[in-house]
């Protein structure tokens, strides 16, 4: 994607600025739309136009989201497995989706690439394809995103846009916050002579590179059909939480005692195992380069060694 005008929402989070970074390589011209409620100012890139703004408001877009826009990345989205509202949370990421598809309708805009979730497809048989049925979400969170991709397929269908759908693995870098890698490194940063692991440890998940991941996304929307199309976006390898440990533990140069809290989950809506079919984008011509352990190697020394 190169020359292009580019609107971000959420492009002051994690994914949303690795991004940002790489559409500015490409000569894009790039808007950021973001409330910093997990995101912050300074990780927006220099050369982005930044639009501090909260998406629910039905008007958020007027002015920002124009008819000049090539590309909308909708990015923003309150991600919380476990959070302590999830009302807010269903009613946020709900409204901001329809703010952006009627908006996007009202000014002409087509091009819309969607950041949906594993989780949408609840505790599934594994490698989860994206035709896998019935989807049974097991948190409001991933309810939420299902109804999203419910609303994205209905503006594709019934007005005219063009939507890339990606159901993202656990993705992994640096600026990650709220994830089992960060969150092993503070609490080692803390105390590293013991570490509390949420669950048994044998959670099994697939993890993928920020870099990977924002290939995949741009190689979908260069190469995918149709007015709607679903990708998982993942690697062919899981990780288990008590090897991540390992991982964190070796580059931090320590060696703790774990203590598990028990049970084969880490909260209530967590899905425990997952791992997702990419025989789709490998149809494509798109594989990995990092595998699901060098990923959370990589992650967590660019999370060790960067702000
Ligand atoms: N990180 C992952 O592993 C992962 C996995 C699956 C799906 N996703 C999806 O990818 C997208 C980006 O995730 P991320 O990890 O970068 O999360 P993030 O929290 O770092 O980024 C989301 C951004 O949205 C902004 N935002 C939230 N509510 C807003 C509002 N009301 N108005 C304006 N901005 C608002 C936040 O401030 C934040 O900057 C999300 O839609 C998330 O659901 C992420």
């Amino acid at each position: 994607m190169e020359n292009k005008q580019i609107l971000i929402t959420g492009g002051a989070g994690f994914i949303g600025s690795h991004l940002t970074d790489h559409l500015l390589e490409a000569n894009n011209d790039v808007t950021i739309v973001d409330n910093c409620s997990n995101g912050r100012t300074e990780w927006v890139p220099d050369g982005a136009t930044f639009v501090e703004q909260d998406l629910t408001a039905p008007d958020a877009l007027e002015g920002v989201l124009t008819s000049d826009i090539d590309q909308v990345f909708h990015l923003a989205a309150s991600k919380a497995v476990n959070t302590d509202s999830p009302r807010d949370q269903f009613e946020a990421n709900t409204q901001m989706t329809y703010n952006v598809l009627e908006t996007m309708t009202d000014v002409g805009v087509s091009n819309l690439a969607y950041t949906s979730t594993s989780t949408v497809y609840g505790e599934a048989p594994r490698p989860t394809p994206e035709d896998y049925a019935p989807l049974e979400p097991i948190s409001v969170y991933g309810a939420s995103k299902l109804a999203d991709e419910g609303l994205c397929s209905t503006y594709a269908h019934s007005h005219d846009l063009t939507v890339r759908t990606f159901r993202f693995a656990n993705i992994v870098g640096s600026r990650l916050r709220g994830a089992v890698i960060p969150d092993f490194i503070e609490k080692l940063q803390e105390n590293p002579e013991t570490l509390t692991i949420l669950g048994n440890g044998r959670q099994e998940k697939s993890y993928m590179h920020i870099d990977d991941c924002i290939d995949a996304m741009l190689t979908v929307i260069e190469r995918a059909d149709g007015p709607l199309a679903t990708y998982n976006l993942g690697t062919r390898t899981t990780t288990s939480v008590t090897r991540i440990a390992d991982i964190v533990s070796d580059e931090m140069e320590l060696q703790p005692d774990y203590e598990y809290t028990g049970g084969d989950r880490g909260w209530t809506g967590d899905v425990p195992k997952m791992r997702l079919s990419i025989e789709k984008l490998d149809a494509l011509g798109w594989g990995p380069t990092h595998e699901s352990d060098v990923a959370v190697r990589e992650a967590t020394r660019e999370l060790l060694t960067t702000v």
